[in-house]
């Protein structure tokens, strides 16, 4: 056998339930929680305690009557630390009909009883599934160990200020309505034989919390539909108090984020109000109407300094969590970009063409932000997009122009160091070699891409230009920088919206296995972009403007 393995089975009780007969997500954490850390102490052979928690998904609701299967396998074991898989799936005993609840990992370190610090050994890799799950492992602890790093660095240099939050919606709810604590006392059956407390315990405490503070602004049952990745700080021990707090941070039409922080405090500690933060976690979830619809949550605004902070950095939590499951879910040939072919560039042209025109036509285009003049949008499938939508001051035809030109777009996106033509196909479709900054370090990725623009057949219609990241080795041979293809399909659609006015709308849907990349993209940067792309647009027409008076004069 491979790595240590643990599996467990549990029918769904009435006490395992919240109040409408569902498993309570609270409870399956703790399962969860309890099997993974019995496969860990199975291949360490000493008691184990959580580290972490990457981000969980629950894709089903488990009902009373149903039973529960969890397996566990420890998949890599790193120096004191381990990462188990867990996979949970629902059975029906009356149709046997078995679906899948959640794929989760979770951090085990292993604490002998005398604290000394033990050397792990290896897990044994038999079979090509265990050895790719030993590689992924190794790629998922560089970003659950960076991910407080780099969320820290993306909201000091992305993120937006207090005055960037939309606060022109009167009919927003207050957040200070769903803040909620509570406490409990650390006893015996919720701690380990040497008195530490169970990680799933304590997710299973928030859990509860959560679901208060989330029902303040729904007359439904909240959902829990996912846990943002987490880290337990410090350790609690039994006779401990634990206080929670619980607000929600935003709403996200039919979802919402809770924030929970745990202080622990001993009997001395208590008395003297010395708090030890040991944990906090941002839970998801949403809310169903009686017939399965989806409740659509109110907007929320927060009065003070840090609720708006908190409003600013869940919105940049979504869209890191949605490009953080899209990246680990992709397959490698997805990132491999399409090599341009001489013999089929008509084809590869009109693809470019019709992949932007389907996307734009695509339904399930979400709100995440709104500012003065810009909406963004962001579509989950299989993949995930952004768009954003710019009310302009210039004519269509004019930001047409400035936006087909790549080589200007340095001038307004600091995505483009530098954009230069390469090849002209035909007169409307380029190919542009460009380099982009990586996030980290002073390197620059190169990338080439296809740009074709189309103006429109009837006045109705959109100026397009559509952009896909291609390979043209006899121009830019692989290498390190450049090996993964950046644009699955991005571009604009340009709509007049009277003489000097037009609807700019920005779409992307990139390829990038560079979680970074992803990050920066889907911070704050994409409304900083945008600002900077309409004062661009305007000042590029108002200089012309300017210029043809001089002239006429
Ligand atoms: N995710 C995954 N692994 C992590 C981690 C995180 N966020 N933070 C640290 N680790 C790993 C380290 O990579 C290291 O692994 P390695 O030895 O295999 O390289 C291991 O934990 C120990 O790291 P170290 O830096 O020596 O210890 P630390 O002082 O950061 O402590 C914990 C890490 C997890 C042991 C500590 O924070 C802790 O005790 N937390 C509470 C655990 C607990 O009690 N959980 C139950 C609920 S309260
Ligand atoms: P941050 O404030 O950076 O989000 P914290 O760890 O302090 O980080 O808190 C995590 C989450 O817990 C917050 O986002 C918030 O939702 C919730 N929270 C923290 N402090 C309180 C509090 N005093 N009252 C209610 N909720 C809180």
């Amino acid at each position: 056998m491979a790595g240590a393995q643990v599996h467990m089975c549990k029918t769904i009780y009435p006490a395992h339930a919240n109040s409408h007969g569902a498993l309570s997500a609270g409870q399956l954490l703790k399962w969860i929680d309890t099997t993974a850390c019995l496969a860990a102490e199975k291949h360490a052979g000493f008691s184990c305690v959580t580290a972490s928690v990457d981000d969980i998904l629950f894709e089903e609701t488990a009902r009373v009557g149903q039973i529960i299967n969890i397996n566990a396998k420890v998949n890599r074991a790193f120096t004191t630390s381990m990462e188990v898989g867990v996979k949970v799936t629902l059975q029906d005993p009356l149709t046997n009909v078995e679906k899948l609840i959640s794929v989760a990992f979770s951090t085990y370190v292993a604490r002998p009883a005398d604290s000394e610090k033990v050397n792990l050994k290896p897990v044994e890799l038999f079979t090509a599934q265990n050895f790719m799950e030993y590689m992924l492992a190794a790629e998922r602890r560089k970003i659950r160990l960076d991910h407080e790093r780099d969320f820290k660095n993306l909201m000091q240099e992305h993120g937006v200020n207090d005055e960037h939050v939309c606060r022109n919606e009167e009919d927003a709810v207050s957040t200070d309505l769903t803040h909620v604590q509570s406490i409990e006392l650390v006893l015996p059956p919720h701690a380990n034989h040497q008195g530490n407390t169970f990680g799933g315990q304590i997710m299973a405490w928030m859990e509860t919390v959560a679901t208060i503070s989330a029902s303040r602004l729904t007359c439904f049952h909240p959902t829990l539909k996912s846990v943002d990745m987490f880290k337990f700080r410090g350790p609690s021990t039994v006779g401990d108090r634990l206080i929670f707090n619980a607000i929600v941070n935003n709403t996200f039409q039919e979802s919402v984020e809770v924030g929970v922080r745990v202080e622990a405090y001993n009997c001395e500690e208590w008395a003297k109000g010395h708090a030890r933060h040991i944990n906090s976690a941002f839970f998801i979830f949403n809310a169903i109407k009686e017939k399965g619809e989806l409740f659509a949550f109110p907007r929320v605004k927060s009065t003070t300094k840090d609720g708006l902070r908190r409003y600013h950095e869940a919105i940049a939590r979504k869209r890191i969590r949605l490009a953080r499951k899209h990246v680990l879910l992709r397959k490698e040939a997805d990132c491999i970009p399409y090599p341009w072919d001489q013999a089929n560039q008509e084809n590869m042209i009109n693809s470019n063409i019709a992949a932007l025109t389907l996307m734009a036509a695509k339904p399930g285009w979400e709100v995440t932000g709104t500012l003065d003049h810009i909406k963004i949008f962001t579509l989950e499938e299989d993949t995930l997009a952004i768009k954003i939508e710019m009310q302009v001051q210039i004519p269509s035809e004019l930001a047409f122009s400035l936006l087909s030109d790549f080589a200007l777009h340095a001038h307004w996106n600091k995505y483009y160091l530098s954009s230069r033509i390469v090849q002209n196909v035909t007169n409307d479709d380029k190919i542009y070699h460009t380099t982009t900054p990586s996030v980290h370090g002073n390197n620059s990725n190169d990338d080439l891409i296809l740009v074709s623009q189309r103006k429109p057949c009837k006045t109705s219609d959109p100026y397009m230009i559509a952009v896909k990241s291609i390979a043209l080795p006899c121009v830019l041979p692989f290498n390190q920088n450049y090996c993964k293809s950046q644009i699955q399909c991005a571009g604009f659609l340009i709509y007049s919206d009277g003489n000097n006015s037009s609807l700019v709308s920005y779409y992307n849907q990139p390829t990038t296995a560079d979680t970074s990349y992803f990050a920066a993209n889907f911070t704050g940067l994409s409304e900083k972009t945008a600002s900077a792309c309409i004062q661009f647009l305007e000042s590029r027409s108002s200089n012309l403007n300017t210029t043809s008076l001089c002239d006429n004069s």
